[in-house]
């Protein structure tokens, strides 16, 4: 297909976070991460959500110094190889990349009174290195991490006391940064509270006293709250940033045509419009009171927190796009798996080999129906093919799944630019192989530079480019005419 609509200024490029990529869990002064105990658990043996730790893992992992089990205190040795991937970003010719900073290697327990200058320097090096190539850095400030010392102490975002640590690292890397960095998302896919709010918010459900929901919307308003200050300093301090709020946008069709099938959806979706809603329009959704009221559900919300979420709103809407979702009031029927949530199965739309239904016009209806929602430019800073790939002898991989994949969902963004959606840019996940953020394995692989490592951590860490790497290439070139 040939294909125009890109606008010139469209930002191609990739994805990944601090905690799967970098590895490097306590060099640097680095301070564990809440993603450092999390476990690596063979298929076979997986129960629920597997990166849900409950508070006995938490107490056994959490004193544990050990590798083989923690794939993401190794990540993709990027920490170590960081120039050498950029430059393959650069090849590429990425006009973006989206990276997250470890907070806990910028304050290591979160409380200490100055910074950790080597974990600063890190980043300097990070953006320079991007800079030298003309790539434009986009930086998420929490990838689903935090210091762990910050759930020891405070039960992660459950506690308000987090709102002000989170704004102390905020002002650090807002100043240090703030002549390299325009583009910045406080937190990775705000929604990712209701499903774990220990991934989401480093909170150990079962250590509150309050029932389940009412803490995950708790913690919920200080990261909401914690947002909306911070993009208040960054507006103080960098005069043409642009902030985003982020979701993993689980866009929701109706299972059937069946009228309350129709309500599901629309308040499934609701739920999770609602992170951008309130960070978007500033204000909480209508909707929400009655959910509130029948969840009983009340809220430590200040008119402080009322006002700062009113005064400081999104410049552009962010989200990560993997599947559609299904919903039915009686939802009895076949399941699948999905990101952050099983769904009910599509019966007309195939599965990825992790059972992710893939629905590249999805794509198009959600961007069409979030900028009718928001009237804001919109940015898909994750969207990908999770695969298991073969390293040929020839040093490469011939990931033709992935190529269509992307190929068909950049084809449904052409077409929603054509309606007349405002899109930024495009950051494909998982850009160079890293570990997954569901299933903490290396072999679920998203990248188009592979990485010659595997779940336990065997391999030499050496890169290879893809046949994707080379597509990808050409299609950055042709500023998406050659799809
Ligand atoms: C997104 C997360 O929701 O999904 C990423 O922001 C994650 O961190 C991605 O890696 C893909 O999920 P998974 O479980 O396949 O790694």
């Amino acid at each position: 297909m040939k294909n125009s609509q890109f606008p010139t200024a469209f930002l191609w490029g990739g994805a990944t976070a601090a905690n799967q990529v970098e590895g490097a869990f306590n060099e640097g002064g680095k301070g564990l991460s809440t993603f450092d105990i999390v476990p690596f658990v063979e298929k076979k043996d997986r129960v629920g959500i597997p990166l849900d730790i409950t508070l006995e893992q938490y107490e056994r992992y959490s004193k544990t110094t050990e590798l083989v089990n923690f794939p993401k205190r190794r990540g993709s040795q990027h920490y170590q190889q960081m120039k050498e991937d950029v430059a393959l970003f650069a090849e590429m010719g990425y006009k973006v990349y989206r990276l997250s900073i470890s907070w806990p290697r910028i304050f290591p327990t979160g409380v200490e009174a100055e910074p950790n200058e080597a974990g600063l320097q890190f980043y300097d090096a990070l953006f320079d290195e991007l800079i030298k190539y003309d790539i434009e850095p986009l930086v998420t400030m929490s990838h689903y991490e935090m210091p762990l010392a910050l759930t020891e102490r405070y039960n992660g975002w459950e506690s308000r006391a987090v709102i002000a640590l989170f704004l102390k690292y905020a002002k650090v890397v807002l100043e240090r940064y703030q002549a390299k960095v325009k583009y910045w998302i406080p937190f990775n896919e705000l929604n990712m509270m209701l499903t774990s709010a220990y991934t989401g918010g480093g909170v150990l459900v079962e250590k509150s006293p309050k029932h389940e929901l009412a803490v995950k919307y708790q913690a919920s308003h200080y990261q909401l709250v914690a947002q909306a200050k911070t993009m208040e300093l960054a507006r103080q301090l960098i005069p043409n940033v642009q902030l985003g709020a982020m979701i993993a946008r689980l866009e929701t069709y109706a299972a059937t045509a069946k009228p309350l099938d129709v309500l599901t959806a629309v308040q499934e979706d609701q739920l999770n419009f609602f992170y951008t809603d309130v960070s978007v329009r500033g204000a909480y959704p209508r909707y929400m009171t009655r959910f509130f009221k029948e969840q009983d559900i009340t809220l430590d919300i200040t008119a402080e927190d009322t006002k700062i979420l009113s005064e400081q709103t999104a410049d552009y809407v962010a989200f990560s796009y993997y599947m559609s979702y299904l919903a039915a009031h009686d939802e009895s029927g076949e399941k699948t798996s999905g990101n952050l949530v099983d769904s009910m199965k599509n019966p007309y739309l195939a599965l990825s080999e992790w059972d992710w239904p893939i629905d590249p016009v999805g794509l198009r209806i959600t961007l069409n129906r979030m900028y009718d929602r928001y009237q804001k430019p919109l940015f898909i800073v994750e969207n990908g093919l999770g695969a298991t790939d073969v390293l040929t002898a020839e040093g490469t991989v011939h990931d033709t799944y992935r190529i269509d994949y992307t190929k068909v969902h950049l084809q449904q963004i052409a077409e929603a630019i054509a309606d007349g959606v405002e899109v930024m840019g495009y950051t494909n996940w998982g850009c160079i192989d890293l570990i997954s953020c569901g299933t903490n394995e290396m072999s679920k692989r998203y990248g188009f530079i592979y990485v010659d490592a595997d779940d336990y951590g065997n391999g030499s860490y050496k890169r290879y480019r893809k046949d994707s790497f080379y597509w990808y290439k050409q299609v950055i070139e042709s500023n998406g005419e050659e799809l």
